[in-house]
C-alpha cells in the first residue's frame, strides 16, 4: 500500500504541469463578479477591520487556507471622505503579526501602518487618520517585513476609494451599478485545487507567479453592466504579475484616474499595463450592447531589461512559454490571459451619457527639485541560488537591495528629507525591471526609460514601473519620524521580503 501510493504520487509530481493545465481549465469560470462590501470609515467608533483566518473554495470542492478581513478572502471596500477624520480598529485575529498599511494614503508615518508598525495576535490597532487626499482608488494591505508577500497572497488587502465631496465627479459613480473595483491577482493553484504559495528559485528571483486570475476573489468572473458608462477601478493586487489590459474585441476605452486621482483629461487608449501596486481608473462604453472578455496581452513579470531577455516576451515566462497560450489559463489567443467577461443588461444606464473633455484634476505644483536622490534596485542573484540550496536562509534571507543594502529595520536608509521641499529622484535597476513604490506621499513622473514623458496623461503615482532610468519628482507634505518612518520598495512583494527596501525620515 505505502509503496503504491508512493508510485502515484511520484508520477502525480511528474505529470504537474499537464495535470494542472486540465485542473484550471476544468475550474468553471463565470461566477459573478463579487463586489465587496463598503465599509464608509468617518469619525468615531464601530469601523472594525478584523484580519482573520478562512478557508475558501475558489475551485468546487477543494477548500483553500485563506486570509482575510472579516470575511474569508480580502476585505471589504473602505470609503474615506477628505477632510473628514476616519477613526478604525484593525484586529488581528490571525497567528502572525500584521500591520495595516493605507496604500497610497497621504499620512504621517505613525499612521502609515508600515513594518515598524507591526501587531501581534489578539492586539489592535486604532488609528485615527486624518483624510487629506484628492479623489483616488487606493488599497491596503498588511505590511511585516519578511511577510508582506505571503500574507498579501493569502488574502489580506483590499480596495479604498478616496472621496472629495468639494469636487462633482463627471464620471460613473454608482457603486456596484456603474462604477465597479477590480481586484486583479494571479494565485497558484495544485492539481486538487488547492491554492498553494511555495516559492522556487525562479519565484524569488522573478516573483511569483500564479496559473489562475482571480477578480475580488473569484476566478475569471462574470460582470453584467448596464448599457452605458462603466467605470472600472483596476487595482494590480498581485504579487508580481504585470498585466497589460485590453479588451478582446479591441474596442476603446480611456483612462481617467491613475495611482493618486484624476488625470487633467480622459486618455483614449487600447491597451493599458499596470504594474503590481498600480492603479487605474478606465471608463469603457457598453452602449453597443455586446459582450466583451478583459483580457491580459502579456503574462508574467517585467521581466530583464531591454525586453529580449531571458524574462522578456519571448522568454520562459512570457507569451510563448509556459503560462501562455495552451496553458493552464485557458482561452483567449496565444500570448493573451483571460481576465473576466462583461455582459450587457437591461438594467437602465445611470449616469452621464458622455465623457467630459476635462476632468478636476487635483495636482500640485511641485516646481523645480532642490536637491537630487538617487537609486538603484539591486538583484543580487549570486546569494539568490545560494538560498535554494539552502531552506534555512529561506524567505527571510537578504538577498536583494537598493543601493547595495538589503533591507534593516534598524537602519534609516535616507535621513531627514524636508518635509515640503521638492527633490528629483532618479532610479535605476540592474537586471530586471521593478515596481518602486514610495510611501507618504504622490509623486510626478518625468521621465521612464530614460525618456521624457507628458505628466498630464500619467498623473499622479506612488507606483512607478523601472524599466530604465527613471525620474520622479516627490514632495512630502507629513512627516515620518525615526521611529515610524516611511519606506520606499520595490513592489514585486517577493523582491520587498527579500529586503530591495529601504526607509526614511520626512522632518
Ligand atoms: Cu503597498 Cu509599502 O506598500
Ligand atoms: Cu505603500
Ligand atoms: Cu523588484
Amino acid at each position: 500500500m505505502k509503496r503504491r501510493r508512493f508510485l502515484t504520487l511520484a508520477a502525480a509530481s511528474l505529470a504537474a504541469p499537464a495535470a494542472l493545465t486540465r485542473r484550471a481549465v476544468a475550474a468553471e469560470p463565470g461566477a459573478p463578479l463579487p463586489i465587496p462590501q463598503v465599509m464608509e470609515v468617518g469619525p468615531g467608533a464601530g469601523n472594525t477591520l478584523t484580519a482573520m483566518k478562512g478557508t475558501r473554495a475558489f475551485i468546487d470542492g477543494a477548500v483553500s487556507d485563506t486570509l482575510g478581513y472579516g470575511q474569508d478572502y480580502l476585505g471589504p471596500l473602505l470609503r474615506f471622505r477628505r477632510g473628514r477624520t476616519a477613526n478604525i480598529d484593525v484586529v488581528n485575529r490571525t497567528d502572525d503579526p500584521i500591520t495595516g498599511h493605507w496604500h497610497g494614503m497621504h499620512v504621517p508615518g505613525y499612521l502609515d501602518g508600515g513594518p515598524q508598525l507591526a501587531f501581534d495576535p489578539g492586539r489592535t490597532w486604532s488609528p485615527e487618520l486624518p483624510v487629506d487626499h484628492p479623489a483616488a482608488t487606493l488599497w491596503y494591505h498588511s505590511h511585516v517585513h519578511g511577510r508582506t508577500a505571503d500574507q498579501v497572497y493569502r488574502g489580506l488587502a483590499g480596495m479604498i476609494i478616496i472621496d472629495d465631496p468639494d469636487i462633482t465627479d463627471p464620471l460613473p459613480r454608482d457603486y456596484g451599478a456603474n462604477d465597479f473595483p477590480l481586484i486583479v491577482q494571479d494565485r497558484s493553484f495544485d492539481r486538487s485545487g488547492r491554492m498553494t504559495y511555495d516559492l522556487g528559485m525562479m519565484d524569488r528571483m522573478q516573483g511569483f507567479l500564479g496559473n489562475e486570475i482571480l477578480v475580488n476573489g473569484a476566478i475569471r468572473p462574470r460582470l453584467t453592466v448596464p448599457a452605458g458608462l462603466v467605470r472600472l477601478r483596476l487595482l494590480n493586487a498581485s504579487n508580481a504579475r504585470i498585466y497589460d489590459f485590453a479588451f478582446a474585441d479591441g474596442r476603446r476605452f480611456h483612462q481617467v484616474a491613475s495611482d493618486g486621482g484624476l488625470l487633467a483629461a480622459p486618455a483614449a487608449m487600447d491597451r493599458l499595463r499596470l504594474a503590481p501596486a498600480e492603479r487605474a481608473e478606465i471608463v469603457v462604453d457598453f452602449t453597443d450592447r455586446s459582450a466583451v472578455r478583459l483580457v491580459s496581452r502579456n503574462a508574467g513579470s517585467g521581466g530583464m531589461m531591454g525586453g529580449g531577455g531571458m524574462m522578456g516576451g519571448g522568454g520562459m515566462m512570457g507569451g510563448g512559454g509556459m503560462m501562455g497560450g495552451g496553458g493552464m489559463m485557458g482561452g483567449g489567443d496565444a500570448a493573451s490571459l483571460d481576465i473576466m467577461s462583461f455582459d450587457v443588461g437591461d438594467a437602465a444606464p445611470t449616469g452621464p451619457a458622455v465623457l467630459p473633455d476635462t476632468l478636476p484634476a487635483d495636482r500640485p505644483d511641485l516646481g523645480t527639485p532642490v536637491r537630487t536622490r538617487d537609486f538603484t534596485l539591486n538583484v543580487h542573484a549570486g546569494s539568490m541560488m545560494g538560498s535554494m540550496f539552502n531552506d534555512a536562509i529561506g524567505r527571510d534571507s537578504q538577498m536583494m537591495g537598493i543601493n547595495g543594502n538589503s533591507f534593516d529595520m534598524g537602519r534609516i536608509d535616507d535621513q531627514a528629507v524636508p518635509l515640503g521641499e521638492t527633490e528629483l529622484w532618479r532610479i535605476g535597476a540592474d537586471m530586471m525591471t521593478h515596481p518602486f513604490h514610495v510611501h507618504g506621499t504622490s509623486f510626478q513622473v518625468v521621465r521612464m526609460r530614460g525618456r521624457e514623458v507628458d505628466p498630464d496623461r500619467i498623473g499622479l503615482k506612488d507606483v512607478v514601473l523601472v524599466e530604465g532610468p527613471t525620474e520622479i519628482l516627490v514632495r512630502f507634505d507629513k512627516p515620518a519620524e525615526k521611529a515610524t518612518p516611511f519606506m520606499y520598495h520595490c513592489h514585486i512583494l517577493e523582491h520587498e521580503d527579500a529586503g530591495m527596501m529601504g526607509q526614511f525620515t520626512v522632518l
